[in-house]
């Protein structure tokens, strides 16, 4: 058995006004109660983390955010800052999503300079990394990763990496029904792993959480938990009901 504590994360994406975020998060916290087996982060929407963050208050579930901008604070119009992430109680925040890679034109330089403003103001990035379906089928899925996992970790010291979180979602299986098989995530953790390695030193690379992303579901997760550096996942559509998202915890939980 891994040492690593599995870690299951909602990513709510654009859904749940502030009101419907409150029901979510009291559901879970019923379902759950104050289980320690596993990590668990729910990451709403801005509008929605005050809400979110009042209601799992006493539980054992932590709260992140799904962006935010490197710079303290300023004339950045519609951007959110770690340190009001941090005045919520945030302990973690997704960087470097496909989406907003794809939507809005996020390269890997801004988001590593993210990760650093993460990092300087004691929150967990969970960076996101992943190939496209024509990356897959060109051959080139390890070598995206690899550039996004390097550059998305520039300058980090070694200290602050064990705080790190890595999150593998090949794009083409994000809401699409169509989940990596366990030899592809297996085979990318495990290059992740090495990278890390290569970055960090193993004793550190051995303390990272690598989760993986794209269509999990209670289904299908018992498997993908089972491998040996699949350390937990980023759970989009399956996060959206308490049901399906407490199952994928008790999956987690029940992993050997
Ligand atoms: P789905 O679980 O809906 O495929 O989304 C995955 C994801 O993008 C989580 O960040």
């Amino acid at each position: 058995m891994s040492s690593r504590r599995k870690l299951i994360a909602g990513n709510w994406k654009m859904n749940k006004t502030s009101a419907d975020s409150t029901a979510l998060v009291t559901d879970i916290v019923a379902a759950i109660g104050r289980q320690a087996d596993v990590d668990v982060v729910v990451c709403p929407p801005f509008t929605s983390i005050e809400s979110a963050g009042k209601a799992l208050e006493g539980s054992t579930v932590k709260l992140g955010a799904q962006n935010m901008h490197p710079e303290a604070s300023g004339a950045f119009t519609g951007e959110i800052s770690a340190g009001m992430l941090r005045a919520l109680f945030a302990t973690h925040v997704i960087l470097g999503h496909s989406e907003r890679r794809a939507y809005f034109a996020e390269t890997d330089a801004f988001i590593n300079k993210k990760v650093i403003a993460a990092l300087k103001n004691q929150l967990k990035p969970i960076l996101c990394v992943g190939e496209t379906l024509a990356e897959r089928e060109a051959g080139s899925t390890l070598k995206v990763v690899q550039t996004q996992l390097e550059a998305g970790l520039e300058g980090v010291s070694k200290e602050l990496a064990a705080t790190v979180v890595i999150a593998y979602e090949p794009v083409w299986a994000i809401g699409t029904g169509k989940v990596a098989t366990t030899e592809q995530a297996q085979e990318v953790h495990a290059f992740i792993r090495g990278l890390l390695v290569k970055l960090f030193g193993d004793a550190i690379a051995q303390k990272v959480r690598i989760l993986y992303g794209g269509s999990m579901k209670p289904s299908n997760a018992p498997d993908l938990l089972a491998q040996k550096d699949i350390d937990g996942g980023l759970i989009g559509g399956a996060s959206l009901e308490a049901r399906s998202f407490v199952e994928l915890i008790t999956a987690a939980a029940a992993v050997k």
